[in-house]
């Protein structure tokens, strides 16, 4: 059954009930609805996308109560109607899968080697994809292919949304890097270690798996529930309805794709300034033009080396459309602690008496106590595939001095990263616990409604009319994830007791139990604020510490390997949720979205390894320093940052680390954030009307540890896009703000992609065509800060 006429204007009521009604077909009904009687009643429900087509804004009283359940945001962005029976896994998915993966694949690693790179935005495939799809509709036969045991229709109808949302779901699993080719480059390029090549692609498909298998953990309190809105999976869900919309000519989308279409192609236009011709307008340091030559008002007013105090940038890759999703508070508490960072602590150590900082206030490199660079390597002494540290040289070059800003850095990184957990036992202990006895409850509590299925269904625990569409789909069952983790855990295993991949196998029971305890957390913050916790710095930490009591021989690369584990089983378990999260708003089917990420992870890692091979092999003397690329392109600089962090924590280890005596306060990081929270939540307590519960301490932390050292220029852009974007428009031009805010968000980000990726392969793929000097482009300081 094809889908257009279905999503045409005045069709809206009968969708609904179709659920319940038409589809005797499909399998699927049986499931059914709990109260299609209840459904009916709402057969003249506002549809909230009329509404907002037709100029007469919805009224919450006029909602029927499952709609007005879901919070005013997700009533704007999604659609209520659905027809189980469309098309989703097609030939002409896996088609159009199978051409966006490898790029995206590809690039991303390729990136990791290089100095410029280009981005593959997740939106460049939504769009193309959904162009391409509507394209194959029409010339794809209508043709039955009979594979015994299998059968399909090469076209079988009208492109669906659906195709269109599990391409781009696969896309965003499949189309991107892989954090395990960094231990396997390192350990290639410094070492001389080759991993073989098996081992390769079972290791990074499988820590992907693991965070995949992980998202179990958090789906049942972050994901059936309406409360947690995940704004990026918001922003997607409004290009796709924006996109369907357009297609059924709509007055609305129609409007919508021209703006949408047009911004893009405007940022498009508008980066090459920022990125190439005119790099003066990516950071606007207002005192450098008053004061030129003057030591003092560059140091302040520079963006690239400075203090970036009230500097302008005009370049979308130091905005980003986070501002233009998160809550506005998330974003004030950032600017918050930019402020204090970068204003108030750096000239304080600069030109107060933090004097114990000698060198390197906004440096990221380690010194000797005379403040020359520290020579790390020396520390090392090779033998066979391990290393051993060096007490002589230790003792002659003496303990390893930071910048100040990397003390404090680090500082808030571990606090960031307590916090988190401090957070949620305080103040969403009672978010959890509701979750918690609606899983219970959904597990124990039996049901008289239906025959096959005992339990209660996601739709009879969360009654909003999301969930009650979705109960159309069998939900993805535990055992799976049980299963997938297991065959990771397997895998896993037997590669590192067979001493492959650089770590000892106990390191990784210790990696997987800090991914399990971080989900939560982590998800819980990321599901409302969008904000996304970097957790690289304190895992190393991490590792260092298991690792530094271990005598005998280490090997470099394993700090990256751990990292690679303990980082996926986050940051895939969140991509896993908000995908799923994704299907959720779009009715699809959830063991559709759990394939849709495993095929593109399947697909996906052969292509990262190959990228990984292509440029070891080709450009391994420019990247292991043997020969200096003319180009000053394939420096492999974030290869090789790994490999020093590497030194410092594998090698040197957190006790030596942090033996100087200012630096020992750096551990007290773990303190700060456990115990800011307690202050915040007792404040709050106290002071129920004093709103201190918006002082996210996890959000404050994190924003202080941001380094400022090459980049403190954005943050005040930052702070006025936001507040145009989630203050003015959100509260006082609602109307826009919904039909338009996400949208542009995408398309900034699109336009910026595209513009690094034309820049890209105009400049720098084949041959290197740099820009001529001119005033916007001076060679010695772009934002003429001259005496920075
Ligand atoms: C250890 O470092 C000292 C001092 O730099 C050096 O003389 C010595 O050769 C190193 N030892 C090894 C085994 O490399
Ligand atoms: C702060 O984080 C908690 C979860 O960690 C979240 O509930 C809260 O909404 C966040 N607040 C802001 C302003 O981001």
């Amino acid at each position: 059954m094809g889908i257009s006429n279905r999503f045409s204007r005045n069709k809206d009521q009968e969708s609904v009930s179709d659920i319940s009604n038409n589809n005797g077909s499909s399998d699927n009904d049986k499931i059914g609805l709990e109260g299609p009687s209840k459904l009916q009643d709402d057969v003249d429900i506002i549809d909230l996308q009329e509404a907002l087509s037709s100029d007469n804004e919805a009224n919450i009283e006029d909602l029927p109560d499952d709609i007005a359940e879901l919070p005013k945001i997700v009533r704007e962005a999604v659609t209520f109607e659905d027809d189980p029976s469309t098309p989703t896994f097609t030939f002409r998915y896996v088609l159009l899968s199978l051409i966006f993966i490898p790029p995206g694949a590809f690039l991303d690693t390729i990136n990791s080697y290089r100095t410029t790179s280009a981005a593959y935005s997740v939106f460049f495939v939504q769009i193309a994809s959904h162009y391409l799809g509507k394209w194959l509709a029409k010339v794809l036969p209508n043709y039955e292919v009979n594979l015994y045991f299998f059968k399909f229709n090469l076209n079988p109808g009208p492109w669906s949304i659906k195709e269109n949302v599990l391409v781009t779901l696969t896309a965003a699993s499949g189309a991107t890097g892989n954090q395990g080719t960094t231990a396997i480059s390192v350990a290639d390029l410094y070492y001389g270690d080759k991993t073989n090549p098996a081992v390769a692609l079972f290791f990074m498909w499988c820590i992907n798996f693991t965070g995949y298998s992980f998202a179990a953990i958090a789906r049942n309190f972050l994901l059936y529930d309406p409360k947690f809105i995940w704004p990026q999976a918001l922003m997607q869900t409004n290009l796709f309805n924006s996109m369907k919309r357009a297609d059924s000519n709509i007055k609305i989308g129609s409007k919508q794709m021209k703006v949408f279409f047009g911004a893009i192609i405007a940022m498009t236009i508008w980066q090459f300034f920022p990125e190439f011709i005119f790099p003066m307008t990516s950071s606007l340091a207002f005192l450098c033009w008053v004061a030129p030559r003057n030591e003092v008002a560059n140091f302040i007013g520079g963006g690239l080396g400075g203090m970036g105090f009230l500097n302008i940038s005009l370049d979308w890759s130091n905005i980003g459309s986070s501002v233009m999703l998160s809550p506005y508070w998330t974003i004030v508490v950032q600017f918050v602690a930019f402020v204090l960072g970068a204003w108030i602590l750096i000239p304080a150590a600069k030109w107060g008496n933090l004097t114990s900082f000698k060198h390197g206030l906004m440096s990221n490199k380690l010194f000797t106590a005379e403040g020359d660079p520290y020579p790390t390597t020396e520390l090392m002494i090779r033998e066979g595939h391990d290393i051993f540290f060096n007490q002589t040289a230790y003792e002659v070059y003496g303990p390893l001095h930071m910048g100040a800003q990397r003390a404090w850095g680090m500082f808030f990184d571990y606090a960031a990263y307590i916090s988190a957990i401090s957070w949620i036992l305080l103040f969403g202990l009672k978010d959890v616990s509701q979750a918690w006895s609606k899983f219970k409850e959904r597990y124990t509590q039996k049901t008289t409604s239906r025959k096959e299925n005992n339990y209660k269904t996601i739709s009879e625990t969360y009654s909003d009319r999301l969930n009650k569409i979705q109960s159309a789909y069998p939900d993805v069952p535990l055992w799976w994830y049980l299963v997938l983790f297991g065959i990771t855990f397997v895998v896993l295993i037997t590669i590192f007791a067979t001493g492959h991949m650089f770590i000892p196998w106990y390191t990784y029971l210790v990696a997987l139990g800090f991914g399990a305890v971080i989900v939560v957390p982590l998800g819980y913050l990321y599901a409302i604020s969008n904000f996304q916790l970097a957790i690289g710095s304190f895992n190393e930490l991490m590792f260092g510490l298991i690792i530094q009591s271990r005598s005998g021989g280490k090997h470099p690369a394993s700090a990256s390997s751990y990292g690679a584990i303990a980082g996926d089983a986050w940051y895939r378990a969140q991509y896993m949720l908000q995908d799923q999260k994704i299907g959720h708003y779009m009715h699809i089917n959830p063991r559709h979205v759990f394939w849709s990420q495993i095929v593109g992870q399947l697909f996906g890692v052969p292509f990262n390894y190959l990228a990984l091979r292509w440029a070891i092999d080709t450009k391994r003397d420019y990247l292991d320093g043997t020969l200096t690329d003319p180009l000053h392109q394939w420096t492999g600089q974030s290869i090789q940052s790994y490999n020093t962090m590497a030194v410092q924590y594998v090698l040197v280890g957190p006790s030596k680390l942090f033996s100087l005596s200012y630096n020992k306060i750096i551990p007290y990081g773990f303190l700060f954030g456990a115990l800011a929270p307690v202050v915040i939540y007792a404040l709050h307590r106290a002071f129920p009307k004093g709103k201190f519960n918006l002082w996210n301490i996890t959000v404050f932390s994190s924003a202080m540890s941001g380094f400022y050292g090459n980049l403190s220029t954005g943050y005040v852009s930052q702070i006025i896009v936001g507040t145009i974007s989630m203050f003015y428009f959100f509260r006082y031009r609602h109307k826009l703000w919904a039909r338009y805010n996400y949208l542009l968000a995408a398309a900034f980000d699109t336009g910026f992609n595209l513009s690094i990726l034309l820049i890209f392969i105009f400049f720098s793929a084949g041959k290197q065509v740099t820009m001529p000097n001119w005033w916007g482009n001076n060679a010695d300081s772009v934002e003429r800060c001259f005496a920075l």
